[in-house]
């Protein structure tokens, strides 16, 4: 009777302090990802020569961090109910794959879903949630991607709680990386839940536009920009809006490809590659590995960019840093080649969200031009330069004290 009554109160406490893995995403998560470039065709030769290549491609060094096989991995439940791997595209089981990854100094992550099979048809995690905590625990899985197929009628909070649970009391820590498409407005519940959490449905590797699927769409870079208003208040630092994996490399051009990091690296969005990492061309590399806009996107403070003006056929993207020094980024985002002036002046950034104003008219500020990776003047003078289709143009400014 003793013994049940400690068991009870041993569960009632380890339910009541249940929460997520405090402090592991103070800023952006970084990585890789094999969806959006490999979708079901993932085995461990692939997981490991892709962990080689975030070492030799200098990404390792400019901060990425996590490989994440996404679905597919998955094999059969064993008779007790423990998820296995694919025995033919993992023979060496996961354990192996994840001392692999850790031996080259990086971290491990993995795909499930709150339903019963994954988006890809392999077994979900439903009914499961505490049995498959433990498994990834075992394994040392480091980072978790949890999809929203085959839910039925689960309560999305709920689903996701469950699983932060069996996570937490599974006693590995591990990043929660909700992936719901914003169907439930996760930002508005997941901050104690999560660590990131997918704002939209897919993303495609086109910069404008939309892909079929029959029954759903995936989004070009536009188009995800695009869809969501007024959540950046939501974001912070250990909690991020996921606008979803990157496309560089995966198709666009390169001025696009440079558009698309840029505008993931103003909304501060978690940054996992999605392409082959084997096989990057030196322009590839150079846009994933461009340290001066990675901390941009890494900067401390933690806050998500803002719209800040509009015009025809461009726009400007800011983001407070912190030190008192602010990002822009002039988007082009017509088929043709337009003209920018901005008389600094007239236009003074205000964000009244995160309370961080910028005022050029009382402080000047030196431009550094993050992509030509140098200093090109001060705001006393208006900016002009001219953007071709789809080109961006980010700058830093710095107070001159
Ligand atoms: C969903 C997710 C994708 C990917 C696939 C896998 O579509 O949004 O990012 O994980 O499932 O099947």
């Amino acid at each position: 009777m003793k013994k049940l009554s400690f068991l009870v109160l041993f569960l009632f406490s380890t339910l009541l302090i249940a929460q997520k893995f405090e402090g592991l995403a103070l800023t952006p998560p970084m990585g890789w990802n094999s969806w959006n470039r490999f979708a079901c065709d993932v085995n461990e030769e692939l997981i490991r020569e892709t962990a080689d290549a975030m070492v030799s491609s200098g990404m390792k060094d400019a901060g990425y961090q996590y490989i994440v096989i996404d679905d597919c991995w998955q094999g059969k439940r064993d008779k007790d109910g423990f998820i296995q791997p694919d025995p033919e595209r993992f023979p060496s089981g996961m354990k192996a794959l994840a001392d692999y990854i850790h031996s080259k100094g990086l971290k491990f992550g993995m795909y499930s879903d709150a339903g019963w099979r994954t988006c890809g048809g392999r077994p979900g995690s439903r009914g499961y949630e505490y049995q498959d905590a433990l498994t990834y625990a075992k394994w040392g899985v480091d980072y978790l991607k949890y999809d929203w197929c085959n839910t039925e009628d689960l309560n999305a909070k709920g689903a996701y709680m469950t699983m932060r649970n069996a996570l937490y009391a599974a006693g590995h820590p591990i990043v929660f990386s909700l992936c719901e498409w914003g169907d439930n407005q996760p930002w508005e519940w997941a901050e104690d839940v999560g660590h990131l959490w997918r704002t939209t449905g897919d993303i495609a590797a086109i910069f404008d536009g939309q892909e079929g699927h029959g029954s759903w769409n995936s989004w070009g870079v536009l188009q995800i920009l695009d869809m969501r208003e007024n959540i950046r208040k939501y974001a912070g630092p250990d909690h991020w809006n996921d606008p979803d994996m990157m496309e560089v490399g995966n198709g666009m051009t390169l001025v696009e490809d440079r558009a698309h990091f840029s505008l993931w690296c103003m909304l501060a969005a978690p940054l996992i590659a999605g392409n082959d990492l084997r096989d990057m061309t030196p322009e590839i590399k150079e846009i994933m590995t461009n340290k001066e806009l990675i901390a941009v996107d890494q900067d401390p403070l933690g806050i998500q960019g803002l719209k800040y003006l509009v015009k025809d056929d461009w726009e400007v993207w800011a983001k407070p840093l912190d030190n008192g020094e602010l990002a822009l980024c002039f988007l082009n985002r017509s088929m043709k080649s337009v003209k920018v002036e901005l008389d600094w002046d007239e236009y003074p950034v205000k964000d009244d969200e995160f309370q961080h104003h910028y005022f050029f008219n009382q402080t000047e500020y030196e431009i550094r031009d993050l992509w030509a990776k140098k200093e090109i003047g001060t705001t006393a003078k208006p900016f002009k330069t001219q953007l071709e289709s789809h080109e961006v143009v980010v700058l830093k400014l710095s107070p001159i004290k």
